[in-house]
């Protein structure tokens, strides 16, 4: 499923247990509509003209099925699969090691929001022509923000100027992202460019990219297709 290198290379993270939507399996296999979740975003993918190869990290045990999916789907662009570690950030660090040594751009995305479009990988991608070392789409949060403790008491309200609730695709120079994410943690790959000094560009997200957290979340998506 190899071929030769090039300049945008998409890392599909779905190795995560999924543990707040509580399937026996992995949430990237939970079904939307007739297929797993994981297709649809990879299907995505595999579409984008933007998009010239595609790491899958999948779930430990799930390599094979996140293969046959991608065959079944004709994929043309995944160029491996391989397995997922115990944090996101390990996961990353999997799908970086499969990515070639003169990859351009590296694009990370959770499986877990399944309607990626063309429109937001494009707009994620053009800050890296602009000087910037990646770029992570967000929407503005609405609501108030108040901090609770662990008694449940309300502490403080926090600010809400300039707060942004963040999504993926995100993007990278290749190799930005991997200086930044040789050892580290965070909850996205933009934590782990920030916390190396790098300069990453806010751009406009799309409420459509929710997260599957939960099974209300599958089924407003399901909605959606
Ligand atoms: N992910 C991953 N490897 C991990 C943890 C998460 O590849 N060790 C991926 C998930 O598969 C998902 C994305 O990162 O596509 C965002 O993670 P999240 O929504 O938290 O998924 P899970 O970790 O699977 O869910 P939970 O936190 O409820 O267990
Ligand atoms: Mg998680």
């Amino acid at each position: 499923m190899s071929g030769p290198a090039s300049g945008v290379w998409a890392i599909l993270v779905a190795a995560g247990r999924g543990e707040r939507f509580g399937l026996d399996q992995p949430k990237a296999f939970a079904k939307l509509g007739d297929d797993p979740l994981l297709a649809e975003p990879l299907r995505r993918l595999d579409e984008s003209d933007w998009i010239d190869r595609i790491v899958i990290v999948a779930p430990p045990e799930w390599e094979e099925p996140s293969i046959l999916l991608a065959e079944e789907l004709a994929c043309s662009k995944v160029h491996s699969c391989v397995t997922g570690g115990a944090t996101r950030s390990d996961s990353v660090r999997a799908g970086l090691a499969e990515v070639a040594a003169d990859a351009l751009v590296v694009l990370v995305h959770d499986a877990a929001r399944p309607l990626v479009s063309d429109d937001v990988i494009g707009r994620v991608l053009a800050p890296l022509s602009e000087g910037w070392d990646g770029a992570v789409p967000g929407l503005r949060v609405s609501d108030t923000l108040k901090r609770v403790g662990d008694d449940g008491a309300v502490l403080d309200t926090v600010a809400r100027d300039g707060l942004y609730a963040v999504q993926t695709p995100q993007a990278f120079l290749a190799d930005v992202l991997r200086r930044a994410a040789d050892g580290g943690e965070a909850t996205d790959c933009a934590g782990l460019v920030e916390a190396a000094g790098g300069r990453v560009k806010g751009v406009e997200g799309d409420p459509r990219l929710l997260k599957v957290t939960t099974a209300d979340d599958l089924a407003k998506i399901a909605e959606w297709l």
